[in-house]
């Protein structure tokens, strides 16, 4: 069992501590889904400490801790202390001070919550750090897989778009090759990080073949808050190449499940219809999130 402080990343988990989280993911959805509130964490406070935007990881964490009994705090970085030049860890203190649990933070600094959680009592959960890691994003799309297929092992799972700015990517690429999947990043070559094989995934320029035999294919949004301009030639010609379009969905792997971790650029990474088709998973993701932070916190303070 994960008996660690922290959830820092799936990068150094074993596959044995992931499918523990997966397989406590099963009963906590049938509390959210059920309507059950629970007192797992009654008496802790879990914080919200987000320094980038977020609709779904932020919701997603604060609804999960209140379903579990727990008291949420949630630290608006635009209205907060840090705008006076207050620093991470002098924050995270003061959440220490504050008897605050668990400290759910994203921030734009690859790295940031590992700092944090060296210099705080409290348990740290990465929300997203940089270019890093998301890792209850990719415990989700985890979940979501192994609902539909009832396993992750032998899975073709193929990941387009940007590969090179996207957390996302690398957590599930990670966790994917752990659990026995194959990962197949498909992106123009500027939107692939050097090396990224070294990961343990595929690699493809070339959309329609690496959907051929797809279990999965799971857009990755263009995000175009870290990119440079000029990565191509514009989201038209991006859409037309990558596009994730209901003429190579159902002429090329019909049964697939389409994954997206949202926001969705509708039109760019997936058209319209596939977003809203029955193979899309991309609401229940958004429920599965849910679930599977429950587990997350339950594991790390529910005993505490
Ligand atoms: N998937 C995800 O991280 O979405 P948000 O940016 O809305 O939290």
């Amino acid at each position: 069992m994960f008996r660690k402080k922290d959830l820092l990343g799936l990068k150094d988990m074993t596959a044995e501590d992931i499918t523990d989280i997966l397989d406590r993911t099963v009963s906590m959805k049938e509390a959210f889904v059920g309507g059950r509130q629970l007192d797992r964490l009654s008496g802790k406070c879990v914080a919200t400490l987000f320094y980038e935007n977020s609709t779904r990881t932020r919701n997603s964490f604060e609804t999960a801790a209140r379903v579990l009994g727990a008291r949420t705090m949630s630290i608006s970085v635009a209205t907060s202390s840090v705008q006076k030049g207050e620093s991470l860890i002098d924050t995270g203190k003061t959440l220490d001070a504050l008897r605050t649990d668990a400290i759910v933070i994203r921030h734009s600094m690859a790295g940031a919550p590992d700092l944090l959680a060296a210099n705080v009592r409290a348990s740290v959960i990465n929300a997203g750090d940089g270019m890093n890691e998301h890792p209850t994003q990719s415990l989700l799309d985890l979940f979501t897989m192994r609902e539909k297929f009832g396993t992750i092992k032998g899975l073709k799972v193929v990941l387009v778009g940007d590969v090179k700015h996207s957390r996302v990517a690398r957590s599930n690429i990670w966790a994917l090759s752990k659990l026995g999947a194959e990962a197949v990043v498909v992106a123009p070559y500027t939107l692939l990080p050097r090396g990224v094989e070294e990961l343990g995934c595929e690699v493809s320029t070339d959309i329609e073949e690496a959907m051929i035999g797809a279990n999965v294919v799971m857009g990755l949004r263009i995000q175009r808050e870290r990119q440079k301009a000029g990565l191509f030639p514009s989201l038209a010609e991006y859409n037309a190449e990558f596009g994730i379009t209901a003429d190579r969905l159902y002429g090329i792997c019909e049964n697939a499940l389409v994954m997206h971790p949202g926001p969705v650029n509708r039109g760019v990474e997936l058209s319209g219809d596939v977003a809203d088709s029955p193979n899309s998973a991309i609401n229940e993701q958004v429920t599965n999130g849910v679930a599977v932070r429950m587990a997350v916190m339950d594991m790390l303070i529910g005993g505490r």
